[in-house]
């Protein structure tokens, strides 16, 4: 039975299944349920699936467990580790499981799309949809079409669609009720029609959507995060120059970015882009391209990655300078180990790869982070987190500021003064006013400002 239909709802109850509960998926299935859609989310781990039953998210996404609790309570979602009552419990299936980069390669791993596929085609109904949200090489829509015809159960009418999914960490809950635009590959007009009910309410509020091909909405998808990739090593390579030629490039960007040809977003210098998308994603596009025979075409996005890695070799010259070189003995306070603010996602931290390079070279590293400080120890335990800021600053040579929390910005350089053993601050990400540092007598240096 549809599930109980309440106030909030303000769209036609379809029944979707969601198939892996990671971040897109978990965060794809409340908002569909809040969108009034009766929904069944799957995933093979038993305890991510209970915490979620009970309204906890397995990742820190700012809104979400409220979200998580509020459309459980109406009845409209739940979620389960069994493929059969998920196959029957849906009519459209969203496929958003996790595509992380291969082991000893820039390729995609794709099993986790491959074993989805398996699992769930044999236990089908006849005019089943199944959506492919994952970020994947493009090609594989029409693999996972081919698959799905071969598995489901004969004489079924089964369709694959692909409608790839651009949410960011920190605003997964807004970018998927109000994106800038919704992206279908579909292969027959009901696969649109149905797509479009699902999306109805969005849809009502003038999102534009894109209706196209199996290709076009795969690359989509690896374009889009392959352009942001590129403008932000546009903007660190400018910071290169700057730093040699005295020029700053947050100003630079300000300037360039009032061309609203070149924008003003993604524009921000720092230490780099890291996380479980961007870096995976240029190499997965570049490996892909190369088995096209299109090395070339992708040939920047080396170029991109490598001016990345770059500023994080770059960042740890410049803490050792302010060390004079003593890195051995000295007490590094780390502000920050997630990848970005509002999130506790560590995944490539540009953050943590600094940090535990100056502790390789014998320093004692102590990090703080307001949410990733957990997940931060389990990947690198051999770094210190003590539990405030003040305790991590205590004692500290030289404090990196290097995930652009909101509490960080807010920190008093006076107050900080007093903990600190040597007044010496980098600031990884450009967001401190160093003046205000420097006016407390405070050395400072960051990337692509002068000092
Ligand atoms: C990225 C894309 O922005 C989303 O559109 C996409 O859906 C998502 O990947 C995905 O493929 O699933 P996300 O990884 O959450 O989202 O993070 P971003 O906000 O893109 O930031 C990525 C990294 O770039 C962070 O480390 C951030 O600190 C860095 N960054 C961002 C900069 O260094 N400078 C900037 O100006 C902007």
């Amino acid at each position: 039975m549809v599930g109980r239909v309440n106030s909030t709802v303000k769209g036609a109850s379809l029944r979707l299944g969601v198939i892996g509960t990671g971040y897109l998926g978990a965060v794809h299935a409340a908002c569909m349920a809040d969108l009034g859609h009766e929904v069944i989310g799957l995933d093979t781990d038993q305890e991510r699936v209970n915490s979620l039953n009970r309204g906890v998210a397995p990742i820190y996404e700012p809104g979400l467990d409220d979200l998580l609790k509020k459309t459980l309570a109406t009845g409209r979602l739940r979620f389960t580790s069994d493929v059969v009552e998920t196959a029957k419990g849906a009519d459209i299936h969203f496929i958003c499981v996790g595509t992380p980069q291969k082991e000893g390669s820039n390729a995609a791993d794709l099993t986790y799309v491959w074993s989805a596929v398996e699992h769930l085609s044999p236990h089908l109904s006849d005019g089943a949809l199944v959506v492919g949200k994952s970020t994947v090489p493009v090609g594989t829509a029409e693999e996972v079409a081919k698959r799905v015809a071969q598995l489901s159960p004969p004489g079924t009418n089964v369709e694959v669609a692909w409608n790839p999914e651009f949410l960011r960490e920190g605003f997964a809950i807004a970018d998927t009720v109000s994106p800038d635009r919704l992206v279908i590959g579909v292969r027959s007009t009901e696969a649109e029609k149905r797509l479009r009910e699902v999306y109805r309410v969005i849809l009502e509020k003038g999102t534009p959507m894109v209706v196209t091909d199996f290709a076009t909405a795969e690359l989509v998808k690896v374009a889009a995060n392959a352009f942001l990739a590129t403008k932000i090593s546009f903007i660190n390579a400018m910071a290169e120059i700057c730093e040699v030629t005295g020029a700053n490039v947050t100003e630079l960007a300000n300037a360039i970015g009032q061309d609203p040809r070149i924008g003003s977003r993604f524009l921000r210098a720092g230490i780099g882009f890291g996380g479980g998308c961007l870096p995976k994603d240029i190499r997965a596009f570049m490996a892909r391209a190369e088995e096209l025979g299109l090395a070339e075409s992708l040939a920047f996005l080396t170029e991109v990655d490598a001016i990345n890695q770059r500023r994080r070799d770059t960042a740890t010259k410049y803490v050792t300078d302010m060390l004079e070189n003593r890195v051995e003995g000295s007490v590094v306070a780390v502000l920050g180990a997630a990848f970005k603010p509002d999130s506790d996602d560590v995944r490539d931290s540009p953050a943590l790869f600094v940090a535990d390079k100056l502790r390789a070279r014998g320093a004692t590293v102590r990090v703080h982070d307001p949410r990733a400080q957990h997940n931060a120890k389990r990947n690198y335990p051999q770094l210190e987190y003590p539990p405030s800021v003040e305790e991590t600053v205590v004692g500290a040579d030289i404090v990196l500021h290097m995930t652009e929390w909101a509490e960080y910005r807010n920190l008093n350089p006076t107050e900080i003064s007093k903990l600190v053993r040597h007044k010496r601050i980098f600031d990884g990400r450009n967001e401190l006013d160093l003046k205000q540092w420097q006016s407390a007598g405070w050395a400072t240096k960051s990337l692509g400002r002068p000092q």
